[in-house]
C-alpha cells in the first residue's frame, strides 16, 4: 500500500469516529503534520449569520502565533468543487489583501504595516475549506515556512479530505443537539422534582450551569463536563421517593425525618443504575452529600473514596443553595458565599472541586458585581463616619 492509500484509509478512519471537537481537532492536526507537514495548523468554524469564521480552541500546533487570515473575499472565491486555496507567499498575493483587510492595516498606522508584512514574509499558506450542500461550515488554515512542497503534491486529494471533515462536523453539530435536547429534558425532570421542595424556580439550572463551569476549571473534557452537568440537574431525583410532609415540611425534620431523608442520593442511584452508559452522572448523584471528613451520607466515605464529578455537585449544590433565597431566609450575597465554600475546603467540599469552584468565582461578573457592592458600601459607611 502506497503512503497516500495508507494515510487516505487512517485518515477516513478516524474522521468516522469523531464525536466531538477533541476528536476533530486531533483529525485536523493529523492531516497538518503526517501528509501536509505544515508548520501551523487552525481549523475554523464559520458563522453564516454572523459571516465570520472563528477559531476551536485547543487546535494550536504552539509553534507560531495563532493568525486568521480568512476574509470574505478569499470565501468568495472558493466553492464546494475547489475546496482549496494556496497563497505561495502571503506577503505579495493579491487575494489575501482584500479592500476590507488593506483598510484594517492602514488603520494600524504605517510602521506596523511593514512589520507585519515582514513577519509574514517567506510564509506560505493553505485553505482547505469544509462544505456541507455548498453552505461553508468551516476551514482549516495550513501555514509553511518556506515552500510547502507537499500541498501541490496532494492538491486533488483535497475534495475527498475536505468532504470526510465536513461530514464529522455535520456529525458533530447533530450530536451537540441531541446532547443539547437531552440536557433541557434532565433539567425539566430535575425542576419538577425541586418544585417539590422548598426551592424557588431556576435552581437545578443554575446548579448545572455551575457544576459545568467548575468542571471545566477543573481540566475535564467535553464528554465529562456535559455528565457533571447531567448528575447536576438530577442530583435531587431521589427526592421524588421522599413523602411530601418531609419534604415540605416549614420546621426543622426530627431525627426519623432526617433519616428518611438522607436516603435520597440512594434513591437517587436506585432509579437511574440501570440506564445505559451513565455510572459517572449516576455517581455523581448518589454521592452529592458525601464529604471529606467523613461526615457526609447516606454512606459516609471519606476524602479519595468520593469520585470528582460528586464532589463539583456537591458545591455547585451548597453555593447555588446559599445565595437562593428560600421562603424562610434571604440569600446570601455571593462573595459570602465564596467564603463559606472556602472555608470549608476539604472538610465539607473536595480540595479539587473547591479550588476549580474558585478559579470560576473569581473570574465571574458576579465576583466583580459582589466586589463593587462591597466597596461602594464600605465607602458609604466612611461618608457617615466622617459626616459624624
Ligand atoms: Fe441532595
Amino acid at each position: 500500500m502506497s503512503f497516500l492509500e495508507d494515510f487516505l484509509l487512517s485518515f477516513s478512519q478516524k474522521t468516522s469516529t469523531v464525536e466531538s471537537l477533541e476528536d476533530f481537532q486531533e483529525c485536523v492536526l493529523f492531516l497538518g503534520k503526517s501528509l501536509l507537514e505544515s508548520t501551523g495548523t487552525w481549523a475554523f468554524k464559520y458563522s453564516s449569520k454572523k459571516k465570520m469564521f472563528t477559531s476551536l480552541e485547543n487546535t494550536l500546533d504552539i509553534s507560531l502565533d495563532s493568525p486568521c487570515f480568512l476574509k470574505e473575499g478569499i470565501l468568495l472565491n472558493s466553492s464546494a468543487s475547489s475546496p482549496a486555496i494556496f497563497f505561495s507567499s502571503i506577503s505579495q498575493d493579491i487575494r489575501f489583501f482584500s479592500e476590507k483587510f488593506s483598510k484594517r492595516l492602514t488603520e494600524k498606522g504605517a510602521l506596523e504595516n511593514e512589520l507585519e508584512l515582514e513577519r509574514k514574509l517567506e510564509k506560505s499558506l493553505g485553505i482547505l475549506f469544509l462544505f456541507e450542500k455548498q453552505e461553508c461550515l468551516g476551514a482549516i488554515e495550513f501555514l509553511f515556512l518556506g515552500e510547502a512542497k507537499e500541498w501541490e503534491k496532494y492538491e486533488s486529494f483535497f475534495p475527498v479530505i475536505s468532504s470526510l471533515l465536513s461530514g464529522a462536523l455535520v456529525k458533530i453539530g447533530l450530536l451537540e443537539k441531541i446532547k443539547r435536547q437531552f440536557l433541557q429534558v434532565c433539567e425539566a425532570i430535575g425542576s419538577a422534582i425541586v418544585q417539590k421542595d422548598s426551592y424557588t424556580g431556576g435552581h437545578t439550572k443554575r446548579v448545572g450551569v455551575f457544576a459545568g463551569k467548575i468542571a471545566r476549571e477543573c481540566g475535564l473534557k467535553e464528554e465529562e463536563i456535559l455528565q457533571v452537568q447531567l448528575a447536576a440537574v438530577l442530583h435531587d431525583v431521589g427526592k421524588i421517593g421522599i413523602e411530601d410532609k418531609i419534604l415540605k415540611k416549614k420546621a426543622p425534620l426530627d431525627f426519623q425525618e432526617f433519616l428518611i431523608m438522607k436516603q435520597h442520593p440512594h434513591l437517587g442511584f436506585e432509579i437511574l443504575k440501570h440506564i445505559e452508559d451513565v455510572s459517572p452522572v449516576v455517581d455523581g448523584i448518589r454521592y452529592h452529600h458525601e464529604r471529606p471528613d467523613g461526615k457526609g451520607y447516606p454512606y459516609g466515605l471519606k476524602e479519595g473514596e468520593i469520585p470528582l464529578i460528586a464532589e463539583i455537585v456537591a458545591v455547585a449544590d451548597a453555593f447555588d443553595a446559599m445565595i437562593s433565597t428560600r421562603p424562610y431566609r434571604k440569600g446570601l450575597n455571593p462573595l459570602e458565599a465564596y467564603e463559606e465554600i472556602m472555608r470549608f475546603k476539604g472538610i465539607q467540599f473536595g480540595h479539587t472541586a473547591v479550588e476549580g469552584f474558585e478559579r470560576f468565582f473569581l473570574n465571574s461578573s458576579m465576583y466583580r458585581q459582589a466586589l463593587l457592592k462591597k466597596n461602594r458600601t464600605e465607602k458609604e459607611k466612611e461618608v457617615i463616619k466622617k459626616a459624624a
